[in-house]
């Protein structure tokens, strides 16, 4: 498959509660999001890799790759939410790249297997995520403090990981049906909820994390592989 690779990486960070972003945070000397790239990279030959960062920040990032030898990845100007990054980097795609990968750059221990078991079962249906199987028993809620209102049938729930694979014109049709309401959806899976694009799901890693608070960090360090304690 001929697949561009759009990597958001244009939050605030909230959660994570530093000034410093989370994605700059040195693991085994390198910046998070260094780490992202690289091993984004070497999992697949992608027609190209867009970056989306705050308007602020480009010139700084730019030189960042480059230091870590990242110069072929391309640094786009992201927006106001998560879905809004993806789609400014779909519209910065100068290759003819026929399929797109989207994948948090919060997440940098992304594998190559993950990212191929991805692209192959979107092959089948144009559309296709990892995400882990709900193991825990999950209940749902209501009330600021909260009670449980019912146990859900965890058989069929899944946590949705990146990467997720679209055909881009799926894709690029599923932004023209939304028009504003793709902006606020939490992934690009999503987009397709209620539409005739059958999303396919594969099993993710539990080592695929996405660093979103301080915890997730200290959980990076000390399980994560060889390279980035
Ligand atoms: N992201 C983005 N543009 C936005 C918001 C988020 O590109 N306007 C990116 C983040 O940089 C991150 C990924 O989307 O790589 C997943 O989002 P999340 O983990 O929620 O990161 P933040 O939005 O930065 O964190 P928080 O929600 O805690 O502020
Ligand atoms: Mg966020």
């Amino acid at each position: 498959l001929d697949v561009a690779a759009i990597v958001p990486a244009a939050g605030q960070g909230r959660r994570f509660k530093t000034k410093r972003s989370k994605l700059l945070v040195p693991i085994g000397g390198k910046p998070l999001l260094a780490h992202t790239l690289s091993n984004l990279r070497r999992s697949y030959p992608f027609k190209e890799i867009i970056i989306l960062t705050k308007k602020d920040d480009v010139s700084r990032l730019r030189s960042l790759l480059s230091r870590y030898g990242l110069s072929g990845v391309r640094v786009e100007e992201g927006g106001r939410t998560r879905a809004e990054s993806v789609r400014c980097g779909v519209r910065a795609m100068k290759s003819a790249a026929r399929w797109v990968l989207v994948h948090d750059a919060a997440r940098p221990l992304v594998s190559k297997k993950l990212v191929r078991r991805t692209l192959d079962a979107a092959r089948a249906t144009g559309a296709a995520l990892c995400a882990m199987p709900a193991t825990a028993t999950v209940k749902r809620t209501a009330g600021k403090v909260p009670t449980v209102v019912a146990t859900e049938d965890r058989s069929a729930l899944w946590l949705a990981q990146t990467p997720q694979v679209f055909r881009r014109s799926a894709l690029e049709a599923r932004y023209l049906a939304l028009g504003r309401k793709a902006l606020q959806a939490t992934d690009e899976a999503a987009l397709f909820d209620g539409s005739r694009t059958r999303v396919r799901v594969v099993e993710g890693e539990l080592s695929n994390i996405k660093v979103t608070t301080p915890g997730d960090l200290a959980w990076l360090r000390f399980h994560g592989k060889a390279g980035v304690q």
